[in-house]
């Protein structure tokens, strides 16, 4: 039996229910779960790792130097933070931010899907390759896949998926930036883009993803 249908006014308190989560070790370690923040009718929703210090301090995704970095792109497409919704893989800081788990990751990964089915944004943007690697269903690193968007039906609907290189990862390497700040320009053609009829729902919308490709597994952190 598949849940009830998340709804956007629900994303306060679905917030509010997952603030004692303990399903996987990082409960221990962290000051709060950092949910997402944001406008609930975003047509952008934004994809990143996980909390860092400064997120777990805040309670708010993306504030420390990869968030003012995201800010700054943003201002160059005309947006602000509060036109968009940002979320992370994992809720809660990870220790000494280290790379999340795969079981972390499961754990994790429903609230992830319920807020994209409450905001039904039009184009979601992964920083990096956990994001992006989870939403596409595919294992392909973020340096082969970065600025090439798909479309793929997320909680139920069509949504793009657009995966894009991590901020913290563009702060240290120019080149790098260059090629984000490249990607960035193309995000408004994107959400004015006609999108397809929803697949067919199966009985986990949230795992109705592009058709997996068979690729080797890699592991390359932000990269
Ligand atoms: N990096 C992330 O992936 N998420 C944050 O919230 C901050 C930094």
């Amino acid at each position: 039996m598949s849940a009830m249908p998340m709804e956007r006014d629900d994303l306060q308190a679905y917030a509010a229910s997952v603030a004692n989560c303990s399903k996987c070790r990082l409960a221990q370690g962290r000051t709060q779960v950092v949910f997402g923040s944001g406008s609930p009718h975003a047509e952008l929703m934004f994809v990143g790792e996980a909390p860092g210090f400064h997120e777990d301090k805040q309670g708010i995704p993306f504030v420390g130097q990869a968030g003012k970095l995201l800010e700054r792109l943003l201002a160059g497409i005309g947006l602000q933070r509060e036109d968009v919704y940002i979320a992370n893989v994992l809720k809660c800081r990870p220790p000494g931010n280290r790379d999340p788990q795969p079981d972390e990751i499961e754990q994790c990964e429903t609230y992830l899907f319920r807020q994209i089915e409450a905001i039904e944004p039009k184009c979601v943007a992964t920083l990096g390759n956990f994001a992006t690697k989870l939403l596409s269903g595919k294992q392909l690193g973020i340096t082969r896949v970065h600025g090439q968007e798909q479309e793929v039906t997320l909680g139920g609907r069509r949504v793009v998926l657009y995966p894009l290189y991590h901020p913290a990862a563009a702060l240290y390497t120019p080149k790098m930036l260059e090629v984000l700040e490249e990607d960035f320009r193309r995000i408004p053609g994107l959400i004015s883009r006609e999108l397809l009829a929803p697949e067919p729902v199966p009985d986990h919308p949230e795992l109705a993803l592009a058709a997996p490709v068979a690729e080797p597994a890699v592991q390359l952190g932000l990269f």
